[in-house]
């Protein structure tokens, strides 16, 4: 079994929570990407799609699905459905590996049930493998910078990068993640930061993690 099928076993499973006939919140990354493949070869299962970004929309639009504007959808929406880059055993997330973590998070915040699909090597006991991607106005990237290393961290630039909201991204690593919710809401109060890439605040509802043996379920605090 290779990476890509266990994400799409995972991609699967998350049909099980789709409410037929719904607008839901759709993610962005290769394993969202295997959701869509799931939802195209299903015809009428939704009534649209929320994208959480453009790529995520390109994407929608070429499976045949309805794409609704965010700024025109009908929140709560009942379910969001996304990748991540590490899930930590409370089910709080770092995401932001494709860049889009902002739009990623509203939509995760505006949904009553967030389904996140994973491959086992997204699995840690401790976040913080992974940087934690902010997004940052790009004349204040210098100055963000500056405010991470004086909270013990160091960040990198992403080269060429662009975000759908016109802004630059910056890695940060070497940051204390022991506690997530509070490093979330430290990182999100820098002046010139969009958003961060920590989800601990609006963490997954339910991880649906694909590995060799088949696909397990976490579940948190909320469940359908
Ligand atoms: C996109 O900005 C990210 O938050 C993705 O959800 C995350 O990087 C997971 O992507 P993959 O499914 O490609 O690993």
């Amino acid at each position: 079994m290779t990476l890509d099928d266990m994400k799409r076993a995972s991609a699967n499973a998350a049909l099980e929570y789709v409410p037929t006939g719904a607008t839901i919140g759709v993610g962005t990354g290769s394993t969202a990407e295997f959701f869509i493949e799931e939802l195209a070869a299903r015809p009428g299962l939704i009534a649209a799609a929320v994208a959480s970004s453009e790529a995520c929309a390109a994407a929608l639009r070429a499976a045949g699905i309805r794409v609704l504007d965010p700024a025109a959808a009908p929140y709560p929406l009942p379910l969001y459905v996304d990748g991540a880059d590490e899930v930590d055993p409370e089910l709080r997330l770092i995401k932001g590996g494709g860049g889009a973590q902002t739009r990623e998070k509203v939509l995760a915040t505006a949904a009553e049930l967030f389904v996140c699909i994973v491959d086992d090597t997204k699995l840690v006991e401790r976040l913080g493998r992974a940087p934690v991607p902010l997004e940052v106005m790009p004349w204040a990237a210098a100055f963000v910078a500056e405010r991470v290393a004086a909270l013990g961290g160091r960040t990198a630039a992403r080269p060429r990068f662009v975000t759908d909201n016109g802004n630059a991204v910056l890695d940060a690593m070497g940051l204390d993640l022991s506690d997530p919710e509070g490093l979330e809401v430290e990182l999100d109060a820098i002046p010139g930061v969009v958003e961060c890439g920590i989800f601990a605040r609006r963490r997954a509802d339910v991880v649906l993690v694909g590995a060799v043996a088949g696909v397990r379920r976490l579940s948190g605090r909320r469940t359908p």
